[in-house]
């Protein structure tokens, strides 16, 4: 049920590939709301996904960019705000890539060259684009900027790799650059760490559907998928949240703050009545 909480904004989504998406979810609940937006993704993600499909349902341009590209954002900051008709409310940060992971290399055998592309898409782009966006003053006072994360930038999973660096970087780049575009520009910067959600990228991680069963069973709330996450996502580029800033919100269900539930403890029991 839409509330018009985003009426009148103006936001960029980076990251929508495919329905699965959760950049996907998030365009088309920020359009419900009243927003006006510009997809963005990198140029083969726009040649072979299924963006076009969402920017004729939401009637949202796209503009390709390759997030480690500076050249790429300057181009799609400028013409969005062009686009758009003046500067951005809001921006979403939705992409995360690991050749480490897609090559199932372990953490302890890294390839270096992968864990640079892994560190340059995953986070450092959300730098990238924070200065590209502060140097163009493209971001309009007491606008939200929402990064997705995972928990792993805090505490270790098997499988997840060099990307749980990327994360803990991440979070890191929010908190740096929060301090600084909200005391500059009253701009605030948050991430969302979200529980496993089946996306594409998601399900790269090996063993992922293990993954994502413990974290139901294990958050009170179960899973939270990804309309929810779109939902957050929302609430953090609407004005309810003029005051939340160089956070790390947890959309979990209750994951990062449980021991034990009762659901694991009964499949654990289960293992010992066998
Ligand atoms: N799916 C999960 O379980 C889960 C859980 C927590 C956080 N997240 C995070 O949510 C975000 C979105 O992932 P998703 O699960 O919706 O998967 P997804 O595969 O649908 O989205 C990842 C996006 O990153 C884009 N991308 C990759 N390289 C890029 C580049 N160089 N330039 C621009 N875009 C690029 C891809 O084209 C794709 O659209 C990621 O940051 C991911 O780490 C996902």
């Amino acid at each position: 049920m839409a509330n018009q909480l985003l009426a009148g904004k103006k936001g960029i989504i980076f990251g929508a590939l495919n329905s699965k998406s959760i950049a996907w979810k998030v365009a088309e609940k920020a359009v419900a709301e009243g927003a006006q937006i510009v997809l963005t993704n990198a140029p083969i993600a726009v040649r072979m996904g299924e963006i076009q499909e969402l920017s004729t349902k939401l009637n949202a341009p796209v503009i390709a960019a390759d997030a480690t590209s500076v050249e790429d954002l300057e181009n799609l900051f400028s013409e969005a705000q062009k686009m758009l008709g003046g500067k951005i409310d809001f921006v979403l940060h939705s992409i995360g890539m690991s050749p480490n992971v897609r090559k199932e290399r372990s953490y302890d055998d890294l390839n270096y060259d992968f864990l640079s592309k892994t560190l340059d898409i995953s986070a450092i782009s959300f730098h990238k684009m924070l200065q590209v966006a502060k140097k163009q003053d493209a971001i309009a006072q007491g606008g939200s900027v929402v990064a997705l994360t995972y928990i792993a930038a805090q505490r270790t999973f098997v499988g997840y790799s060099d990307m749980a660096d990327a994360k803990a970087l991440l979070e890191s780049i929010t908190r740096s650059f929060g301090c600084i575009y909200g005391q500059e520009k009253g701009v605030r910067i948050n991430t969302i760490s979200q529980s496993p959600t089946m996306t594409t990228a998601g399900s790269g991680v090996g063993g992922f559907n293990l993954f994502f069963d413990v974290a139901e069973k294990m958050s009170p709330l179960g899973n939270a998928d990804a309309d929810d996450c779109a939902d957050y996502c929302v609430v953090m580029f609407s004005d309810y949240t003029r005051k939340v800033t160089m956070q790390n919100l947890y959309n979990d269900g209750g994951f990062s703050n449980t021991g034990m539930s009762l659901d694991a403890m009964n499949q654990y029991m289960k293992s010992f009545e066998k």
